[in-house]
């Protein structure tokens, strides 16, 4: 998109765009004004030609003279490809209704405005990411470079290498206590998001419900709504930790479902589900055997409380035949980049996952692959002990902040990197209003709760420096005083 030149310009139009894909508002309603005042519910007179801000389209907001930079941190956070699409197709050439009725994620599109603003010389604190800010091993760069010297530049089975099946059987067992053939029961793929969707795919089609508790990871309902079947969400609340229970689960189990998306440790919350609830969620599933489960465990490694170690739903009694547990190497290894995750389960429901990605990707970097086998063969406990470590003072730190703040609800989630306060207090629960007053005022990214479907909270990713959080949580407070109701 073309911004103005001048910083401030450039600033205008993006705050614009995001305005009127984040509110029902006119654009106009949205220039900047002056510290305290609120917006005329009358439309403002349009603005000059010089002013006039870029047309609100996702690809306005998403190409950015900065789009090389990085768009990794939000594309692997819930959403699609950054990169622009074509121009637009001739009215007459429709698209078709289910891609028409996905929605992009908010995620995508606060990181894309952050991005257009830095690109214009703002400076911006986010805390927006979805992948760690410490680098891989170094096993896992040297192994890859090996690779690439070594010529491991070609296709590999569709499943996978077997060096790495093995290696993800052996670990599974060795960690889960989860025994899967590494030949039949393990497909690897380009990353932990392809493997849901082909689960998804694989299991579901119209007709079918899938239920998704809330708050969720934003693509979960939008790969339901592609593969033709219908999602129901399950609230969970604040109060309760944002744990699943039977009792919230058994009145949305109807004939239809089909299968249950659970991601535990959760993002957007954190929330890691403790073993004994876990067990009474299979004794409830004991009693529908038709319903299937995708165990998204990407941030299983990333755990903070040691009373509560991350249990594989696969383990559970009965719950291993009806199981997809889907992992992978973005979170625990910082592999965002490299593209390479994995599906497990009965070969029954892997197989046809495998079917779909052999039509899809054909396999995952070859060169990824031998990384993925040095991640998890070479790399020591006490590396991944020691950013665990690290993290835990983040949230440490970002939690005790959150609790100085009235009317701030907090908790303390025990795992990932994320925590999901509800600040309902303030903007009357407009999330995503105070999402874009806060970037407008105090150039600090949050993502707004209601695109996990957590109305009223905002999402803060606290795998960032410690420099930046100390910033961040300085605005945050201020800006929440400032605007105290
Ligand atoms: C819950 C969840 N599942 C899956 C993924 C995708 O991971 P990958 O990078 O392996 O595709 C993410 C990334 O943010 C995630 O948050």
């Amino acid at each position: 998109m073309n911004f103005p030149s001048s910083p401030s310009l450039a600033l205008l139009g993006a705050l614009l765009a995001l305005a009127c894909l984040l509110l029902p508002l006119p654009a106009s309603a949205f220039a900047p004004l002056p510290f305290g005042a609120r917006h005329s519910p009358f439309p403002a007179p349009p603005p000059p030609p010089g002013l006039r801000p870029p047309p609100c389209t996702f690809s306005s907001l998403l190409s950015s003279p900065s789009d090389a930079s990085s768009p990794s941190d939000a594309a692997a956070d819930g959403s699609s490809s950054s990169s622009a699409p074509p121009s637009a197709p001739p009215s007459s050439i429709s698209v078709n209704p289910l891609v028409a009725s996905v929605k992009m994620s908010k995620t995508v599109e606060v990181f894309g405005l952050v991005q257009s603003m830095k690109a214009a010389g703002e400076r911006v604190t986010s805390l927006c990411v979805g992948e760690p800010d410490f680098p891989p091993p170094q096993a896992v760069l040297d192994a890859a470079v090996a690779a690439v010297r070594g010529g491991e530049t070609r296709y590999t089975a569709v499943a996978g290498t077997s060096a790495l099946r093995s290696a993800i059987a052996a670990d599974l067992l060795e960690r889960k206590g989860t025994r899967y053939d590494a030949a039949s029961e393990v497909l690897v793929s380009s990353g932990a998001k392809q493997s849901v969707f082909q689960a998804v795919l694989a299991l579901c089609g119209p007709g079918d419900e899938v239920l998704i508790p809330a708050p969720y990871w934003p693509s979960y309902p939008e790969m339901v709504r592609l593969a033709g079947a219908t999602p129901v969400v399950v609230n969970t609340t604040l109060e309760k930790g944002f744990l699943l229970t039977p009792e919230l689960l058994e009145p949305h189990l109807t004939e239809r479902t089909k299968c249950l998306i659970f991601c535990n440790p959760s993002n957007p919350s954190g929330a890691v589900h403790p073993e004994p609830l876990m067990r009474r969620l299979a004794a409830l599933l004991e009693l529908h055997p038709r319903v299937a489960v995708v165990s998204d465990e990407i941030y299983e490694r990333l755990n903070y409380n040691p009373a509560n170690p991350h249990v594989s739903f696969a383990a559970l009694p009965g719950m291993f035949d009806r199981t997809i547990t889907v992992n992978g190497f973005s979170k625990a290894y910082a592999m965002t980049g490299m593209r390479l995750g994995y599906a497990c389960g009965p070969a029954r429901l892997i197989k046809p996952c495998a079917t779909i990605q052999s039509q899809l990707t054909s396999c995952a970097s070859a060169v990824s692959q031998a990384a993925g086998v040095a991640a998890l063969e070479e790399v020591r406990e006490q590396e991944m002990e020691a950013n665990v470590e690290v993290m835990r003072g983040k949230r440490d730190y970002v939690c005790g902040r959150l609790a100085g703040i009235e009317g701030v609800r907090s908790y303390v989630p025990d795992g990932a990197f994320y925590v999901l306060p509800d600040v309902s207090a303030w903007f009357g629960g407009d999330d995503a209003g105070l999402c874009l007053e806060l970037l407008r005022s105090k150039r600090l990214a949050l993502v707004p709760g209601e695109s996990f479907g957590a109305k009223g909270c905002v999402r803060i990713s606290y795998a960032t420096s410690m420099e930046e959080l100390e910033e961040a949580m300085d605005k945050l407070e201020e800006f929440l005083e400032e605007n105290r109701p």
